[in-house]
């Protein structure tokens, strides 16, 4: 199995790049189904949930050739409205939108069930009624999820959300793209991703405004086509390494951000003692005095990502003072802590709520990284405690960090992966 060992205690310092969005990368990537054409995506992170991704597509009909280590060119001309194999469609959660890819192109859709990390239930009921909304019915028996437009092509209609879902909207606005006629979609997610989404489907000719607003308008259109798209770089890499630098005392230029995307995250920290400098595209991060605590809430964009839940966190153990971080989107986000605390870490957990006492010194300890973030975090902690650390279930990682023991050894950090 593989690990990281991180021999901890240096301050990180340097400049550190950021690579392109993997919640956007793993979106366009299905998305380019309905061009039926070549596509070409740039600035592709190299993670394992593109890898997956671009397997899954082969598995269906699509050519996949990489032009570089960062851009790819994708033909989905023959692509077809099959089941891809379910070992690979369960090993993550984005498979899904394969769904509202082949739906909209073909009327037809079948798939098992999504996988992902482990955060309590993830329900689908959200995508299943923007289906239904657009004329498909749609069954989940047996863990496959097929769904079938009930006369041939979609129909266009209004979908308003029960909740902020950013899975649902992007699924929705995949199938109505080739809709007849006008969808509506409301209470519809707001992040950076789905803009990206947006553009690249605008890109190959669809009819999509109001992205980044809770009201997305698509007007459906006949047929897309291939184009070249360049991805945005991810706001919670970029996040992770802001953290890494204010956890370990360093000094660290993070380049190839949107520090609007960042707004959230930015003005946390600032107000918990860091210092941020912010350039058009890229952020300044060193602390020249003590940390001290502050409360926190995850909400959906523009408010504080649950993604940076697990690496706010360990800042959070750090800082003077109590503190608490509530998660309002995911009901069991805060399995790091049993690890946080192994390091040392004094945090109290009730619900979807937790409590920092504070001033903590991490201790090096044999942690996991039980989920992505979760993994990033204790990374962040092992960069800290002084002495050496060891995380299992580096793999989890790899799903969403591009490069991260190279991009920190080449900012100080002695890491190192074996297995
Ligand atoms: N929800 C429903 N019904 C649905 C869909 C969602 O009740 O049909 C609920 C969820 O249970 C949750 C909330 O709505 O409470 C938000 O879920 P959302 O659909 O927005 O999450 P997601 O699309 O499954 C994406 C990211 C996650 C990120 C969340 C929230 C991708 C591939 N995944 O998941 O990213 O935590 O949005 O921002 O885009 C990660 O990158 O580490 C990651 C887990």
């Amino acid at each position: 199995m593989e690990k990281v060992i991180i021999d901890g205690g240096t301050k990180l310092e340097g400049t550190i790049t950021v690579s392109g969005m993997k919640n956007a990368a793993v979106a366009v990537l299905y998305a380019t189904v309905l061009a039926g054409d070549v596509c070409v995506i740039e600035n592709l992170p190299n993670i394992s949930d593109v890898v997956i991704s671009l397997e899954i597509l082969k598995s269906v009909g699509a050519t996949v050739e990489y032009i570089s280590e960062t851009e790819v060119k994708i033909d989905t001309t023959n692509v077809l409205d099959k089941m891809p194999p379910d070992k690979l469609t369960k090993k993550m959660r984005a498979s899904y939108y394969l769904i509202g890819a082949t739906l909209g192109r073909f009327g037809h859709s079948i798939i098992g069930y999504p996988g992902g990390c482990d955060f309590g239930v993830r329900p689908i009921d959200q995508h299943i009624k923007a289906f239904n909304a657009l004329g498909a019915d749609v069954s989940t028996e047996g863990n496959v999820i097929e769904a079938t437009a009930r006369e041939g092509r979609l129909k266009a209609s209004n979908i308003f959300f029960d909740c902020v879902t950013v899975g649902g909207t992007m699924n929705a606005m995949l199938a109505a793209v080739l809709a007849e006629g006008t969808t509506e979609i409301e209470n519809a997610a707001r992040e950076p991703h789905i803009v990206a989404l947006a553009n690249f489907l605008n890109f190959c000719g669809a009819n999509v405004s109001g992205a980044g607003t809770d009201k997305i308008k698509i007007k459906g259109v006949e047929k897309l086509h291939g184009c070249t798209y360049e991805l945005i770089p991810d706001m919670i890499e970029a996040g992770t390494y802001m953290i890494a630098a204010a956890a370990t005392g360093g000094n660290l230029y993070i380049d190839n951000v949107i520090p609007k995307h960042l707004e959230a995250i930015t003005v946390k920290m600032r107000e918990m003692g860091v210092t941020i400098d912010e350039y058009d595209d890229g952020m300044r991060v060193y602390c020249e005095g003590p940390l001290c605590n502050v409360d926190i809430k995850t909400s959906p964009y523009p408010g504080f990502p649950t993604d940076m839940n697990p690496q706010i966190a360990v800042l959070m153990c750090l800082a003077n003072g109590e503190g608490v971080l509530t998660d309002t989107i995911w009901d069991n986000r805060f399995r790091y802590v049993e690890e946080l605390k192994r390091m040392n870490a004094d945090i109290d957990v009730e619900g979807n709520m937790a409590t920092f006492a504070g001033s903590t010194v991490f201790k090096p300890a044999r942690v996991r990284a039980v989920d992505l973030r979760a993994g990033a975090a204790m990374i962040i902690a092992g960069l800290v405690a002084k002495g050496q650390t060891e995380i299992d279930d580096f793999f989890y990682v790899e799903r969403g960090y591009d490069n991260i023991i190279e991009k920190l050894r080449g900012v100080g950090a002695h890491i190192m992966k074996i297995g």
